[in-house]
């Protein structure tokens, strides 16, 4: 791409990652064939995959459709080799302890963007009744029955309150999960056991209450789409001086956004499913706080600061939610960006122009960040590290062209994995 071509044109949004991940851990609690919509084809879902492989279930794959039929689970035991590349794959502990009364998951990996513990996971779970003991890498978790509870989490996390709430669907009595997290993702799992037969109120809200139910069927359910996907290409449309429309997104999921969006210059109009981005001027510098939902979103922080590094000012941006998030500033420094952190807080002082260098994902929105950077510089970028790109974003290279970007794999043309924006 040479650098400032305007994005410009409509890109249909796919499922999301993180709605899809949590959805496919819960289909583990069905006896019977649970059919999901609206899966993106990215490389966390293929891991998910042969994690519940592993498992026993049969799956079947076709576009973005998708059958699990977890009817006959054949282990407790979760392979590290699968855990240890993505956080999510965790959350298959509660359901196969409540299918099978034990569970061995190893310590999950995934992006490196903080300690990312797994406290609040196993804290919860013991309190529903399991026993537990960590050993050798791995946490083996046990339990005839689990028991309905009351849990208080010292921090809203979404993976947990999303977990524990699969968890507690097949357990004695009522589990209340109190500051649980509000993300869209977590009400998306909800309406899925909802709809499996689970007794599930106030997701959505910081309280979240779960009547443990006998059993639940295997549904056809279509999972919601990707709002940090719909969020990168409006920065990216931002970032260009384009104008750029999102299809088939939910935009009151995005509400959190947006303000932050439009403060930064950006004209955005929200239409029932549809989001159009424009940016006519040169973005101007404000100030970010990331928090859990309805907060502005962690995941949308680096993308939004490669934006903000173009601004006309200084920003302020705020990370609370993962202390290392910032690790890919060294990257945007390369580019020409002028960034000084300060332990959880980067300040910004916008530049008048980037310029294309060779450049490594470091994670997952990392890479975000390194490719909208590059839509903007000027010359040539190369971002290596793909595979982290890839692990969340469908088809980001061929969706970015249909926009006008100048952008190819360099794959063909080297061993190596990059994203060449030329
Ligand atoms: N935390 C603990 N102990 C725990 C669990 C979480 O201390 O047992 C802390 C984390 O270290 C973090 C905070 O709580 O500081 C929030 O973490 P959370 O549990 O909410 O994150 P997560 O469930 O592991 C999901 C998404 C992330 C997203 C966060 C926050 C999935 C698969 N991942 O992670 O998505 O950033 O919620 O919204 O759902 C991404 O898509 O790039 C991504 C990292």
């Amino acid at each position: 791409m040479t650098g400032g071509t305007r994005l410009e044109g409509s890109v249909r949004i796919s499922g999301s990652k993180n709605g899809a991940l949590a959805i496919m851990a819960g289909a583990l609690l069905a006896k019977g064939k649970t059919v999901l919509r609206n899966v993106p084809k990215i490389g966390d879902i293929f891991t998910m995959v042969e994690t519940l492989r592993s498992l026993g279930a049969q799956i079947e794959m076709n576009g973005d459709w998708l059958s699990i039929d977890a009817t006959n689970l054949t282990s407790h035991e979760a392979p590290y080799e699968l855990v240890k590349r993505m956080r999510a794959s965790f959350c298959v502990m509660g359901p196969l302890l409540a299918r099978l009364g034990r569970a061995r998951v190893p310590m999950p990996g995934g992006c490196d963007i903080g300690a990312r513990p797994i406290d609040f996971h196993v804290k919860g779970i013991q309190t529903l009744g399991a026993y537990i003991e960590t050993e050798h890498g791995c946490v083996y978790a046990e339990s005839l029955k689990l028991r309905g509870a009351q849990i208080y989490l010292d921090f809203p996390s979404a993976g947990t309150t999303q977990h524990l709430m699969t968890a507690a669907c097949l357990a004695d009595g009522v589990t209340v999960i109190q500051n649980a997290a509000a993300e869209p993702e977590v009400t998306d799992l909800a309406d899925y056991l909802t709809a499996m037969g689970a007794k599930i109120e106030g997701a959505g809200t910081t309280t979240v209450k779960i009547a443990g139910v006998d059993e639940l069927r295997g549904v056809d359910y279509t999972i919601i789409p990707d709002r940090m996907e719909a969020g990168t290409f409006g920065i990216a449309a931002a970032i260009t001086g384009g104008d750029v429309t999102v299809t088939h997104v939910v935009p009151e999921h995005l509400e959190p956004f947006i303000p932050k969006l439009q403060d930064a210059g950006a004209r955005v109009d929200v239409r029932e499913n549809t989001i159009r981005f424009r940016m006519l001027e040169r973005p101007i510098a404000t100030d970010v706080m990331t928090m859990p939902h309805p907060g502005f979103p962690t995941d949308m922080q680096q993308p939004m600061v490669a934006l903000l590094s173009l601004a006309d000012g200084t920003s302020v941006v705020t990370e609370n939610v993962y202390e290392r998030r910032f690790k890919y500033i060294s990257e945007l420094q390369r580019m020409g960006a002028d960034i000084k952190q300060e332990g959880r807080t980067a300040i910004i002082k916008g530049v008048s122009q980037l310029t294309g260098a060779p450049v490594t994902a470091t994670d997952l929105r990392a890479g975000a960040a390194l490719v909208v950077a590059a839509l903007a510089a000027e010359g040539k970028t190369e971002i290596a590290g793909t595979e982290h790109i890839d692990r969340g974003y469908e088809n980001l290279v061929e969706k970015l062209c249909s926009l006008g970007a100048d952008i190819y794999r360099a794959d063909s043309e080297r061993r190596g994995t990059a994203l060449c924006l030329a």
